[in-house]
């Protein structure tokens, strides 16, 4: 069985909504930040203050390259995944790749409040959410599926991907 990777931008539900998606298809959850963060021994915000993004993004590389021989695993990644193709290309080898969308008003209610994405420390937020979304939503247009999860919970984001896994004849009939 294919795995099932979400991309999408930071505040997107990739994370909560992986996690219900495994449990309720019994399938292992990965998440690349989170092994990221193992891996390092550091958090992300850590690691961006203390050795930059570059870094970071080539420890994210690192990790994605481990995941995609994965299969049959419900795999959460990084909004940044997309900034380098060989991580897409890998990613699809083994799976099919599901883009959750937000408005950039949610995106911000989302990540308000919370210091660990440093990509979003700006005076400026919505900027920042704005640039980076210009220069992404073409890359996260690559999915095979793409759901908006404005104004929807990750149970009810869930159970739409699961409809479209399903529709799709990427699950059998119990999951
Ligand atoms: C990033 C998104 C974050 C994390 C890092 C960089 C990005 O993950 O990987 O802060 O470049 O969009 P989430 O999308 O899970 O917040």
């Amino acid at each position: 069985m294919k795995n099932i990777v979400l991309i999408g931008f930071m505040g997107t539900g990739k994370t909560s909504t992986g996690r219900l998606l495994a449990r309720r298809l019994g399938r292992p959850f990965i998440d690349v930040d989170e092994r990221l963060e193992l891996m390092a021994g550091q958090s992300i915000r850590q690691i961006f203050a203390n050795q930059g993004e570059d870094f970071f993004r080539r420890l994210e590389q690192d990790v994605v390259a481990q995941v995609s021989r994965y299969t049959n695993t419900v795999i959460a990644t990084g909004g940044g995944v997309v900034e380098r193709s060989a991580n897409v290309k890998r990613l699809r080898r083994n799976g099919v790749l599901i883009a959750l969308t937000a408005t950039v008003d949610d995106i911000l209610v989302r990540t308000a409040g919370r210091n660990s994405r440093p990509l979003l420390q700006r005076d400026d937020p919505r900027a920042a959410v704005e640039n980076l979304l210009a220069r992404r939503a073409p890359l996260y247009a690559h999915a095979e599926f793409s759901v908006d999860t404005s104004g929807r919970t990750p149970q009810q984001v869930c159970d739409h991907v699961i409809q479209l896994l399903r529709t799709g004849g990427y699950l059998s009939g119990h999951g």
